[in-house]
Formats: structure tokens, sequence, C-alpha cells
């Protein structure tokens, strides 16, 4: 299986959301996980010590074990399931992280030692459990132990500085020279580097597909304007959702402003349906870009009246949420949803039967 999309899998659980989305659940998670790792790295540390000869010498080796050793275990599965919880927000950014590699190779490392230790040097334990000097076997070993653990403790450091923000963007190009980039953009002046950028950004624009503008712009004010008024109806009632605050209206109006402004850019001429790539999810019912391009470019006027539709909708929205008028923004509202419909019956779905029956049982969807 392909274990990028296993990571990704990980990502995806509701625990994963959980921790990333909570203010305290990551913080809380990597202090719990650095003072397990302390007792770990503290505990372990003794031991060496102690196989070394140099601390705790007059106590017999197995006594310093017997003592710690439920420390360290207990310790290390904390460590283990604070730090699997953390691992789940970001599968992916710390499967790829070169100190995330070599934090768990030397932990594979440190156990491998442990397991060789406890195969060879424990053997005749017996023999020389109370001397102070412990044989040479054993001293390597806990050398090579302090070793691994401390290279443990620096490769889980940095960690924390490769991978905050890994999945951030680039910055964006910077402008140096205000004029040359202003330039650039309204007329086409000499190609500097900075207007070059700026007719790159312009081009771009003219690429976009209506599903990139349906992605990025409309749906998501549609969505959040369909969603700030509505009847929730649940064990409690039927109970009225609508903007309260200022901060609640100022929202539903740049949301509307959006829809408003959203035609002109679809409007522009040439503006295609989609990249050929797009294919459509439900072939049985929502055409393909190629089926959508040959619609939009023989009539574009039909098209240019639809999104106008929606203009308009979001207009006499615009005029209720300045009025704070409720009942006229909730009308305003289903007839915006009729224009996405409208539009989308006679562009993006038109063999979709259901969808056309359902439009009629609604009424008022001008198909
Ligand atoms: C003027 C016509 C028009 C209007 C108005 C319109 N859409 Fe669309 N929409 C389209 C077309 C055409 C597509 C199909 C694009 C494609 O996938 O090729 C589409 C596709 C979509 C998609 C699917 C995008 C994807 O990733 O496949 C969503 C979601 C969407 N529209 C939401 C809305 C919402 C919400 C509204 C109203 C607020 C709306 N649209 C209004 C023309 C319109």
């Amino acid at each position: 299986m392909d274990i990028t999309r296993w990571l990704k899998a990980l990502e995806d659980t509701r625990l994963a959301d959980g921790i990333r989305h909570s203010l305290y659940a990551f913080p809380l998670l990597e202090s719990l996980h650095v003072m397990a790792l302390s007792v770990v790295f503290g505990t372990i540390i003794i031991v060496d010590l102690r196989l070394l000869g140099l601390a705790s010498t007059r106590r017999p080796v197995t006594r310093v074990t017997a003592e710690l050793l439920r420390w360290t275990w207990s310790a290390f599965a904390a460590a283990a399931v604070t730090g699997a919880l953390m691992f789940l927000t970001n599968a992916r950014v710390y499967a790829n992280n070169t100190s995330f590699r070599v934090k768990m190779l030397l932990l594979a490392l440190a156990g491998l030692n442990m397991i060789i230790f406890h195969r060879t040097a424990l053997r005749t334990i017996a023999r020389w459990d109370r001397d102070s000097a412990t044989p040479g076997a054993s001293k390597s070993a806990a050398a090579l132990s302090m070793v691994l653990w401390v290279g443990i403790i620096v490769a889980g450091r940095v960690i924390g500085f490769t991978t905050t923000g890994a999945e951030a963007k680039a910055a964006p190009p910077s402008i140096e020279n205000f004029d040359d980039f202003l330039s650039g953009a309204a007329d086409g002046a000499a190609p500097t580097q900075t207007g070059a950028t700026a007719r790159a950004a312009h081009d771009d624009a003219a690429n976009l597909t209506i599903k990139v503008l349906m992605d990025t712009l409309v749906d998501p004010s549609g969505d959040f304007l369909f969603e700030s008024v509505e009847d929730i109806a649940d064990e409690r009632g039927i109970t009225h959702k609508a903007p309260q605050t200022a901060e609640d209206w100022a929202a539903v109006r740049h949301h509307l402003q959006v829809l408003m402004d959203a035609p002109a850019l679809l409007d522009v001429p040439g503006r295609r349906a989609a990249e050929p790539t797009d294919r459509s999810r439900n072939p049985a019912s929502e055409s393909q870009p190629e089926e959508i391009q040959r619609l939009l470019d023989g009539q574009h006027a039909d098209f240019v009246l639809r999104a106008e539709r929606l203009r308009q909708a979001a207009a006499v929205g615009m005029d209720a949420a300045n009025a704070r008028d409720l009942k006229a923004l909730f009308a305003a509202i289903s007839l915006i949803d009729k224009a996405c419909e409208s539009c989308h019956l006679h562009y993006w779905y038109p063999n979709d039967e259901r969808a056309h029956q359902a439009a009629k049982e609604e009424g008022g969807i001008l198909e």
C-alpha cells in the first residue's frame, strides 16, 4: 500500500483533527512527552553511570536496575503514546523529516544495544554485580547507550525546529520597486523582473477556470450564507439561526459582496470551464469539462444572464443586510440558492433527471 496515502489517512483521523484544532492538546502532549523522556533518559543514565563504575558504586548493579527500570519502562510507554499522538497530527511531514528518521534509527540502535547487553555481559552478572569496576563489555554498552540517548534527545529537539510550518507555501515574490510593479501590471511597459512577475500573475488570473472560481470564491461564500440564516430543527424544537452581532452582519455583507463581484469574473470572455484533467467525480450525472465547454462556447450570452441572476440576488441580499431585515435576507438567500441551481442545471448537470425534477417541484428555478 502507498505509504503516503496511509500517512494521510492517519492525519485525517478524527483524533488527529481534534489535536490539531485544540489550542491545548499539542502543547500538553509535547510537555508530557518531554517529561516522560526526561525520566527515561535520567534513569538510563544512572544505570549507565553505575555500569561505568562512576556512580552508586557501593550498590550492586542488580539493585540499581531493579529500583529504576520500572520507571524507565513506564515513562517509555508514556513517551511512545504521546509521541505517536503528535505524529498523527502531521504524519507526512514527520515521516519525511530527516531528524525524525535519525531519532527513530537511534532509538532502534539503543534497543539493539540493550538486547545485545542482555544476551552477553549481563549473563555473567552474578560474578561482578557488586564490583565497582564492571567488565569491558558492559562498560562499552553503557557508553554507547549514553551516546545514543544524547543523540535521541538532540534529534528530537531538532524535529521541532524543522517541521513547524513545513506545509506553509513559499513566500510570495517580494516587490522591490513599486513603480515597476505598477507599470508592468498596467500597460506591459519594459519587462523588468517585477513587471514580468506581475504580468504572470495577471495571466494566471485569466487562466482561472470556472471550477476554480466556484471552489475558491463562489462556493465558500454561498455556503457561508446558506449556513448563516437557517431554521434548525432538532430535539429542542425549531431554532432560527441568524446573524446577531455587528461582526456577524459584517461577515454576511462580505460574502454577499463576493457573490456580487463573482459574476464579472465568471463572465470574462474565454473563461474555461475546467482543466481537461479535472474529470467529473459523478460522470453519470455531472458533465465532463469538454461537454460543459461546448455549452459555454455556444451560448455565452445565456451564461452571462445566469451569472447576472446571481449578482442581482446577492444585491437584494445586500439591501436586506444593510437594513438588517432578516426576512428579506432569508428570501434573498433563497434567491441566491436558486440562481446557483439554475446555472448548474443548465451547464454542469444538464442530464441529471432527478435534479431537474427536484427543481420543478421546488419551483422558481429558471431552467
Ligand atoms: C453562471 C453560472 C453559475 C452560477 C451562477 C453558479 N455556478 Fe457553480 N458552477 C458552474 C459551472 C459551469 C460549474 C462546473 C464547472 C466544472 O466543474 O467544470 C460549477 C460548479 C460548481 C461547483 C463544483 C466545483 C467542482 O469542484 O467541481 C460548486 C461547489 C459550485 N459550482 C457552487 C456554486 C454555488 C454555491 C453557487 C451559488 C452561490 C454557484 N455555484 C453559482 C456555474 C455556475
